[in-house]
């Protein structure tokens, strides 16, 4: 693979993508708008570590998703598309719907649109959310997934299906990856692993949602950027997969790990459930593991020890 064009690089998943491809020969060109969802000085910080790693192999555009020639200059000549931009998160997707909207559909959608040689490959970072309030456990790729419950998942499935629109009429291989809560290193600031662990530290209280019974499926970065280069590898056809920890670890649980790695207590602030949360994720990584040759390398204890050396 020699030109690899991420969008959203300068962010968390993006940053540890380009990283990797950068370490592994690749040329890496990133699209990113450094929105300020999240203090945009971490985003260049991220950025200059690329610059720093890669020299003249590293290209970073910024610009935004919903202009077309950002996006023309972005995918043109690459061998692979990497659509990781995107508003991410569940709750503030609630409070301001159409700019999620706008940037994850019309702006998934404008991507696509620019992309000319059949021959690219095209990745799509897509979200356990889409599964909704499902039940049955754990989640596979052929459950029901057409009732998303926050504008965040709905968009998310949104972008699964324009993607099966644009392989269809186009013929880029084409793969949707459903990310399960990714941790590790530059994490949003915003994402319960990185908000309870610093305000751990700080010794303020964590907002605790619900009676702490929720469980997520956690997956270490460096384990969805492995599976998001072997889906780079496809070069026919469209396809989904969960990228998933394989396990699930209650919210107290996972208080009382970081509570371990960091050896200090929390100060806990009970809250009511929140209007979009699932009241669990848990991902059956079969299909990965077979077709894709997925595997979980860091389990929960190991990447949240990692994490905590980072914070
Ligand atoms: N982190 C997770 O747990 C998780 C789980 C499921 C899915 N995902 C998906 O993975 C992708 C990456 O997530 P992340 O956690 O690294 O988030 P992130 O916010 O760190 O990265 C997203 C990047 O997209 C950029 N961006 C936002 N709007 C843009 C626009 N209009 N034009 C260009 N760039 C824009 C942001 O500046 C940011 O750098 C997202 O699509 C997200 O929905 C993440």
């Amino acid at each position: 693979m020699t030109l690899v064009t991420i969008t959203g690089g300068a962010g968390f998943i993006g940053s540890h993508l380009a990283q990797r491809l950068l370490g592994e020969g690749s040329t890496v060109r990133v699209l990113d708008s450094l929105d300020p969802f999240y203090d945009p000085a971490l985003k260049r910080r991220n950025l200059a570590e690329l610059a720093a790693a890669g020299g003249d192999r590293f290209e970073f555009l910024e610009g935004d998703l919903r202009d077309a020639a950002a996006c023309r200059a972005a995918v043109d000549g690459a061998d692979a598309v990497v659509h990781l931009a995107a508003l991410a998160g569940v709750r503030p997707s609630l409070r301001d719907p159409v700019r999620y909207m706008d940037v994850n559909v019309t702006g998934t959608q404008l991507l696509l649109q620019q992309i000319e040689s059949p021959q690219t490959r095209f990745v799509f970072g897509s979200s356990s959310s889409v599964y909704g309030g499902n039940t049955k456990v754990p989640f596979a790729e052929s459950d029901r997934v057409d009732r998303p419950i926050s504008p965040y998942a709905a968009s998310k499935k949104a972008g699964e299906v324009q993607c099966y629109t644009w392989h269809h009429l186009r013929g880029n291989a084409t793969t949707c990856l459903r990310f399960f809560t990714v941790y590790g290193p530059r994490q949003r600031p915003e994402m319960a692993i990185h908000q309870f662990a610093r305000r751990i530290t700080d010794g303020q209280a964590i907002p605790f949602f619900g009676d702490g019974s929720s469980r997520r499926d956690y997956t270490y970065v460096e384990d969805i950027v492995s599976g998001v280069v072997a889906a780079m590898g496809r070069t026919q056809g469209y396809a989904i997969y969960n990228l998933g920890g394989a396990a699930t670890t209650s919210l107290g649980e996972l208080v009382q790990q970081l509570e371990n790695a960091l050896d200090k207590k929390a100060i806990i602030d009970r809250q009511p459930d929140q209007p979009g949360d699932v009241p669990i994720t848990y991902a059956d990584v079969s299909l990965a593991g077979r077709e894709l040759g997925y595997r979980v390398t860091t389990p929960l204890h190991d990447g949240v020890q990692k994490f905590c050396a980072w914070i």
